[in-house]
């Protein structure tokens, strides 16, 4: 029996390096929806990979998660992990959450080895005013509770690598920002 033919070896190419994970908190309306489709934008343009997380459309793969406190917790942390896990493999992910508490971000936090986590600060008031989904207006009728900002906490971040206030930044100056921030 002749021996078989030597089997040509797959050519492994390298590990991608690790992309950063930019995160968007802030109350309601306050713009991360909308910041984070600006910079997912650019990125793409770059050609580079690019994952988009956002709260509301990642509610809905996960029915049965509510609004109290715990659920909020298991919410943000599970959204952190996925995100890590892209983020390991060269996929740079952008995450818009309210994420309203601190212990939750800085858990995600820690899952990722580059963390840019965006505050955008636009105030209560404004958000309001603004009240894209109508979530405000329905708070003030009663209809619904646990509103972050309204009947249940927003804690703001002690050491956010960026901070935005979208009364006042417009949302190509504010994506500039976020670009120069991971170098590019
Ligand atoms: N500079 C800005 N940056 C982001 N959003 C802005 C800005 N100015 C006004 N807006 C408006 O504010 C609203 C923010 O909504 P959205 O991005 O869905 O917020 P969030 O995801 O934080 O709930 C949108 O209607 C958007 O057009
Ligand atoms: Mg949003």
């Amino acid at each position: 029996m002749p021996d078989p033919a030597p089997i040509d070896p797959v050519p492994i190419s390298p590990a991608p390096r690790t992309a950063p994970v930019v995160w968007f908190t802030g109350l309601s309306g306050a713009g991360k929806s909308t910041l984070a489709a600006a910079v997912a934008a650019r990125l793409r343009a770059l050609g580079l990979p690019v994952e988009e997380l956002d709260g509301d459309r990642i509610r809905d793969l996960l029915p049965g998660t509510g609004f109290s406190a715990a659920d909020r917790d298991g919410h943000v942390r599970r959204v952190g992990f996925v995100a890590s896990l892209l983020a390991k493999h060269g996929v740079w992910v952008v995450v818009s959450l309210i994420s309203p508490y601190r212990a939750s971000r800085g858990f995600a936090r820690q899952l990722c080895a580059r963390f840019v986590e965006v505050h955008v600060s636009t105030p209560l008031e404004e958000c309001e005013r603004r009240d894209p989904k109508g979530l405000y207006a329905r708070a003030r009728r009663g209809q619904i509770r646990n509103v972050s900002g309204l009947d249940d906490p927003y804690e703001t971040p002690h050491g956010p690598e960026l901070t935005i206030d979208t009364r006042y930044v417009d949302v190509g100056t504010a994506t500039g920002r976020i670009m120069a921030h991971v170098g590019l």
